[in-house]
């Protein structure tokens, strides 16, 4: 019975198997929106082009797309879980960039994920995110990149493997996991709060650092930022979660998120540099505020406050020991700098008993910072912390880090510091 059935099964799952590609091929399939010649620059308005400077700064596009070649001429390397997409040129160049794309063509990039020629783009670019962000913003952001130098330039091929390069296989993912649409305000809450909920989770695109990823690299909606490891740095949680001892209210954010610091917390370091320096630093005031009234409001900041005064006591109450040799290693390299306990901290060197770093559950914020320092471009304006990767061995790190854990917070100590050092330094070596 069942060798006469066998061939009929077959051809029933064949023609399944037919249906299915061909509703995925049709429902993956997008047209190409046609070429234009190039738009002169003169025929975008000046405040218009102004305004996209900002959004631009603001969604920090040059952080993704600079290369050898300029600020937007694309070849930086992305590495993600299944290999290295190269982000490509977006000068106004005709052949190399998107010289010949249509407003219409760039707008469905931002906000859809697809490219010019129909194809599904991989979401590196954080169209899911740019997908909230407004026509008229996107067309400013369009105005000010077509009034931008051509660059000729083309960047590396991507080593995404067969069959993950498939660009169609893009709209299973967008199926599962992308939520097209633009920003939709909250009437429940004030214009500021919606002002900053719209440039966060839109074109400043917070959650794409600090919201953790699933296997398949999208941000876990339920989740939102509460915190992700990224390139060797922990991108600490923006909820209730954050384990800084002083609460982040929407003043202390907004500091930090104007000037790269905040003395009760810590500097802006890392990926967040860019951020601040880059991002912020082209919103007004008004802005930075918004986004400080926004996140504070998901992150209990009004009643974790309550323990800000016992927290405050506890870091002015923190001596250093002149007999510990942990202590004193620590005031021998760090303590010209860092208060070592009885007065106030400068205000430009974080209370390191305040500190977030010393504070998270894994100690990678505090390894990058003793091995690589803070530049004069990080953090806050003007001060830096030198680096201490070339002088000090592997050991001498850990000391300092479970040291400073042991007495300047009430947490467990880290598990395996000496290990994350390695594994950190090794990263370093091999992104530079
Ligand atoms: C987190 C990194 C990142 C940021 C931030 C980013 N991009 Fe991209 N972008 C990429 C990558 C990577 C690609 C290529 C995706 C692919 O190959 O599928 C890309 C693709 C694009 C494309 C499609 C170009 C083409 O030739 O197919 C456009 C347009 C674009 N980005 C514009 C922008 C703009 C405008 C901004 C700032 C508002 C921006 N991007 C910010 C990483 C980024
Ligand atoms: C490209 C990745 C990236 C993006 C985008 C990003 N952050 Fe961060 N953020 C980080 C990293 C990494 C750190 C840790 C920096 C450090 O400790 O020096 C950080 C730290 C912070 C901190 C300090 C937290 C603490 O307890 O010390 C705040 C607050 C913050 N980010 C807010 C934001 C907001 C608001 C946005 C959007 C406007 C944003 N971030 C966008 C990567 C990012
Ligand atoms: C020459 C002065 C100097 C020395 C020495 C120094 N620091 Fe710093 N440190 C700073 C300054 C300044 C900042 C704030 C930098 C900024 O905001 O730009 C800082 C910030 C920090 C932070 C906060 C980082 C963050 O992301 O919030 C940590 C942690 C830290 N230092 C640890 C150490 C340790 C441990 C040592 C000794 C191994 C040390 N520092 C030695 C000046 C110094």
């Amino acid at each position: 019975m069942l060798k006469r059935r066998l061939p009929r099964l077959l051809a029933a799952l064949l023609v399944v198997a037919v249906l299915v590609i061909g509703a995925f091929a049709a429902f993956a399939w997008r047209t190409a929106i046609a070429p234009i010649a190039p738009p002169a620059a003169a025929s975008f308005a000046a405040a218009q082009v102004e305004q996209g400077r900002i959004l631009a700064a603001a969604g920090n596009c040059v952080a993704c797309h600079h290369g050898s070649a300029g600020a937007l001429a694309g070849g930086y390397p992305l590495k993600t879980g299944f290999g290295t997409i190269y982000s490509p040129n977006i000068t106004s160049d005709a052949d190399t960039g998107i010289g010949r794309w249509s407003l219409a063509a760039f707008t469905r990039a931002m906000h859809e994920g697809v490219a010019r020629d129909g194809s599904h783009l991989f979401p590196a670019l954080p169209y899911d995110h740019f997908t909230k962000v407004s026509d008229a913003d996107v067309a400013a952001i369009y105005a000010w990149l077509m009034t931008q130098p051509a660059v000729r330039a083309v960047s590396p091929a991507n080593t995404i493997p067969f069959p993950l390069n498939i660009r169609a296989l893009q709209a299973g993912w967008k199926m599962l996991y992308f939520h097209p649409g633009r920003f939709v305000a909250n009437p429940a809450k004030s214009a500021e709060w919606n002002r900053g909920a719209y440039l966060a989770e839109g074109i400043a695109h917070c959650g794409g650092c600090h919201t953790p990823r699933g296997a398949l690299g999208a941000e876990k909606p339920d989740v939102a930022y509460a915190g992700a490891a990224l390139n060797g740095w922990i991108a600490p949680p923006l909820t209730a979660a954050n384990p800084a001892p002083v609460a982040w209210t929407a003043a202390a954010l907004a500091t930090y998120l104007r000037i790269g610091s905040e003395p009760q917390h810590g500097s802006a370091a890392g990926d967040m540099s860019g951020v601040v320096h880059v991002g912020m630093a082209a919103l007004p005031d008004s802005d930075v505020r918004a986004i400080a009234t926004y996140i504070a409001d998901g992150n209990a900041s009004a009643t974790r406050s309550a323990g800000d005064a016992a927290a405050l006591a506890r870091a002015a109450a923190v001596v250093t020991s002149t007999t510990d040799p942990d202590a004193r290693l620590y005031a021998t390299a760090c303590g010209s700098c860092h208060y070592a306990g009885g007065k106030p901290p400068g205000d430009a060197r974080p209370d390191l008993a305040l500190n977030t770093a010393l504070w998270l559950d894994a100690p990678d914020n505090f390894i990058q910072v003793v091995l690589h320092g803070i530049g004069v471009h990080d953090g806050a304006p003007g001060v830096m912390m030198p680096g201490y990767g070339r002088g000090f061995s592997d050991a001498d790190i850990a000391r300092i880090a479970a040291y400073l854990r042991r007495t300047r917070t009430t947490l467990a100590p880290w598990h395996d510091v000496p290990g994350r050092i390695a594994d950190i330094r090794k990263q370093s070596d091999s992104a530079s």
